[in-house]
């Protein structure tokens, strides 16, 4: 494709794809607007941005492999955002946490996620992303060369852990942490494969 119609698509889809991912933002600032959080409002809060957070982490994920599988390369150009989105909600779920369910409390916080292990994996994830938000620009890229794709590697055991912190927190119906945990699975499968076939090399 002529570059400067590649450059121009760009320009229009980068922003529609940023408002696309503020929407389920949106979309709960809306139900809250109304009053339509259900009976206890700060668990739906904490529970929707705890399900955006595992989409665009996973999302994130589907990126390579999807640019692969189609041949679509422009895809790559997204990953970075979905990324940062994906720390954005993560961000957002920690501070419900941190201001309607533990009020600041400190002390608190810290023995409830030494005492209970569904939160000792999420806090793990969350403190795991952030040298990933930290270094995602392209200076940094640039200045860590190859040590900056090792580190970006975390995004898997982060998915993992977000994906036992969801399955360790379920009551009795397993159903929503078997379906993401099954989508990591293929995606963690297709990359495993996919360094058989020297993917890494190419
Ligand atoms: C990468 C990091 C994380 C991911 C992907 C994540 C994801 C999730 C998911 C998917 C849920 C369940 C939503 C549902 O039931 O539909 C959830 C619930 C929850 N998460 Fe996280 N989370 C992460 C980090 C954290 C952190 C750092 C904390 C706080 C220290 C936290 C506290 C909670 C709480 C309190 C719940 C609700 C549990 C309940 O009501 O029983 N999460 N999270």
């Amino acid at each position: 494709m002529n570059p400067h119609l590649a450059r121009r698509r760009l320009l229009i889809t980068k922003p529609l794809i940023f408002i696309a991912c503020l929407l389920p933002l949106v979309w709960l600032c809306g139900l809250a607007w109304q009053g339509q959080l259900g009976a206890n409002p700060v668990e739906t809060l904490s529970h929707r941005t705890g399900d955006w957070s595992l989409r665009f982490l996973l999302l994130t994920l589907t990126i390579t492999p999807a640019r692969r599988l189609t041949g679509w390369n422009r895809l790559q150009q997204f990953r970075r955002m979905l990324g940062l989105f994906a720390f954005f909600y993560v961000g957002l779920h920690f501070a419900i946490y941190l201001v309607f369910d533990q009020f600041f409390d400190w002390p608190a916080i810290v023995a409830d996620v030494v005492k209970r292990p569904y939160l000792t994996v999420g806090f793990a994830a969350f403190l795991l992303l952030i040298p990933l938000a930290i270094t995602s620009t392209y200076r940094m890229m640039k200045r860590l060369g190859r040590n900056w794709q090792r580190l970006h590697r975390l995004v898997y055991p982060i998915a993992v852990l977000g994906v036992l912190h969801y399955a360790w927190q379920v009551k009795a119906d397993l159903s929503g942490p078997l379906l993401y945990g099954g989508v990591l699975a293929m995606l963690l499968g297709y990359r495993l494969w996919g360094r058989g076939l020297g993917f890494q090399r190419r």
